[in-house]
């Protein structure tokens, strides 16, 4: 079984204010924690890891991995591993991008709809709804395992 807490749900007007919920998460990161995010197309996953970035990795700029599946982020302790899942059809699709070797970073995760079977014992879940054009609902979630 699984034990869901909601640390926050917020009302985001602009992408910036979608950056600063990724901003706030990223205070409660150490270095090796797991976060999955849902949402449609559009719906504000990757700006909201910019966010997440501008405090874990500064000076570096968050672009989307769609293409590359996975960008890497800063280093040590303080390295961000971000990943878009929007291709991945399978566990062999995802072995084969060498995901189950990303164990020494902060891991989040774009469409982890298409990964339920890697998620790990407790993580960070950030779904998005999209309400309209500039609105969306953010949900910061922290899953774990209970017996
Ligand atoms: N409140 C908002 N929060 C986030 N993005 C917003 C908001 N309002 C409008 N936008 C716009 O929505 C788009 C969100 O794009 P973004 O690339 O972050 O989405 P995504 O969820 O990562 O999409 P994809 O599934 O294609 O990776 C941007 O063009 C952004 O300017
Ligand atoms: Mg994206």
């Amino acid at each position: 079984m699984e034990q869901k807490k909601t640390l926050f749900r917020i009302l985001s007007h602009s992408a910036k204010e979608t950056e600063s919920a990724g901003i706030l998460l990223a205070s409660q990161l150490k270095g090796d924690e797991f976060v999955a995010m849902y949402g449609d197309l559009g719906a504000g996953k990757t700006a909201f890891v910019r966010g997440v970035a501008s405090v874990i990795a500064p000076m570096y700029d968050v672009s989307s991995p769609t293409y590359t599946i996975v960008n890497e982020y800063g280093e040590g302790k303080g390295r961000l591993c971000h990943f878009d899942m929007y291709r991945i059809d399978s566990e062999d699709d995802l072995e084969s991008i060498g995901f189950y070797d990303y164990t020494d970073c902060i891991l989040i995760a774009e469409w982890s709809e298409n990964i339920p079977y890697a998620l790990p014992k407790s993580y960070y879940s950030v779904p998005i709804e999209k309400l309209s054009e500039n609105e969306r609902i953010i949900t910061l979630e922290f899953v774990e395992a209970v017996k």
